[in-house]
């Protein structure tokens, strides 16, 4: 009988990537891959450590699937982020663990496995292998309709706060020719959306440019995307941009086609240029406001979203103020805010995480009313317009209503048989709550 495991996932797309990539792999190696923990001989953690709770998360799922029935003779595993940065500590924090493999070493997980089943501890910090699994295409995906492409990982950036760096290592580009034939290969299967991901996907920087010499563009990135936009994959969205390498060509090749999607998401941590430069951001807020203008002044009416972190040690009242000032100002479509938590080992780990927790939760409800108030003008301003959208399933709420997002990335549900699914349909907005709008099928 085949070995089964499980992969449970934390973190971010490209966590979900290299799980699809994890299980391709399994899978041709002969083992079973199941969609629950229960009765699995393996369980793996793709683990998350962008903040101190998502770290301490793997250790509390260890203890609950430990405690479930059978759960004491399974193999555990971390892998990702957490296993990363842990390493052989991870062992001694939880006598369960019997394998810790880090985030380039998915492609080795087969003869990892094996190596923890015949007793020893299995460890693999290393980087990926010359025949890495992260640049082919996947054959399994987390969705039937939208499938996410890895087009750079790692980071350089090393911005204060942040452990990316250091849990994904150095930047690195896939070869434009492989994400193409990937991008060809996923609309022979019959995917309409592709997003393409990575930390930073703007600074996408192949060692060869190879299969994009019809394609013009200011920037490798920009170059890509309309080779990809030729390809005729129905939608392409791509995240995160990093304001720093965000070229306006970007801008100019989502006009030139419909297929890339006008959704842009530009994360500006903070409005305050003193808190910008002990971020170590590399650009001001009004760098930043400028490609904003570049952004909404474009007539294809590009979504623009951010993240914000309040409390970096040292933001003062004012610091504060002006971060509000700037959510104003740039009327995101939608705001992921984070309250700062100390990474060990990044340089502002070094500055004393000073801001009270209480006035970290002021800071963040305030910014999250403000928010509300802005995006609900935003959302408001869809109503009687007609969108796009992907429909993606039933909607939770109602079993007579599709939803779905639309190519500017917001969620719409609107009237419509589950045969639907799948399909790109044209929807007039009739209604706008705060965080998804309403529409009618046209
Ligand atoms: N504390 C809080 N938020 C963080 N982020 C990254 N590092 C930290 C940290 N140490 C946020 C940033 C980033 C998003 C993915 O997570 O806003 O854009
Ligand atoms: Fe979390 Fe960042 Fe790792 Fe993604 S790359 S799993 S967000 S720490």
């Amino acid at each position: 009988m085949s070995t089964s495991v499980y992969i449970e996932t934390h973190g971010c797309q490209m966590n979900v990537a290299d799980t699809e990539r994890a299980t391709d792999r399994l899978r041709a190696a002969g083992y079973e891959l199941l969609d629950t923990h229960l009765g699995a001989d393996v369980v793996l953690f793709n683990t998350c450590s962008i903040r101190e709770k998502a770290a301490q998360k793997v250790l509390t799922r260890i203890g609950e699937v430990r405690h479930e029935p059978g759960g004491a003779g399974q193999l555990i595993g971390v892998l990702g982020c957490v296993a990363q940065l842990e390493g052989a500590a991870i062992f001694d924090q939880s006598a369960t663990v019997g394998l810790v493999a880090g985030t380039r070493a998915t492609d080795r997980l087969p003869e990892l496995i094996e190596q923890a089943r015949a007793g020893a501890q299995a460890l693999d910090l290393g980087e990926r292998g010359e025949l890495d699994d992260w640049n082919v295409s996947s054959t399994v995906r987390h969705s039937k309709h939208v499938a996410f492409v890895p087009i750079i990982e790692g980071c350089n950036k090393f911005c204060s706060y942040c452990i990316v760096p250091y849990s994904r290592g150095r930047e690195r580009s896939r070869p434009a020719e492989e994400i193409l034939r990937e991008v060809r290969r996923l609309l022979c299967e019959g995917y309409t959306e592709v997003h393409l991901i990575g930390q930073n996907v703007n600074s996408y920087r192949p060692r060869s440019t190879k299969g994009l010499e019809d394609f013009p563009g200011a920037t490798p990135f920009s170059r890509l995307l309309r080779a990809l936009a030729a390809t005729g994959m129905p939608r392409i969205k791509f995240t995160t941009s990093f304001p720093r390498d965000f070229h306006e060509d970007i801008v100019k090749a989502l006009e030139e086609h419909e297929n890339l999607c006008n959704w842009v998401h530009l994360p500006v941590q903070s409005g305050s240029d003193r808190i910008l430069r002990l971020m170590r951001r590399g650009h001001t807020a009004e760098n930043y406001l400028e490609r904003v203008r570049t952004i909404k002044g474009s007539p294809r009416r590009i979504a623009l979203t951010s993240d914000i972190i309040v409390g970096f040690p040292g933001e003062t009242d004012a610091d504060f103020e002006a971060t509000m000032r700037l959510v104003e100002a740039c009327q995101y479509d939608g705001l992921y805010i984070f309250k700062y938590s100390e990474r060990p080992g990044t340089p502002s780990a070094a500055m004393a995480d000073d801001v009270p927790k209480e006035l970290k939760t002021e800071r963040f409800l305030a910014l999250e009313r403000l928010q509300r108030r802005m995006q609900e003008t935003v959302y408001a301003s869809y109503v009687g317009r007609e969108v796009y959208v992907l429909a993606e399933g039933e909607s939770a709420r109602n079993c007579t209503d599709l939803t779905g997002h639309s190519t500017c990335h917001k969620v719409v549900n609107f009237r419509g048989d589950k045969g639907l699914v799948g399909n790109i349909l044209k929807v007039r907005i009739t209604e706008a709550k705060t965080n998804s709008l309403y529409g009618v099928m046209v």
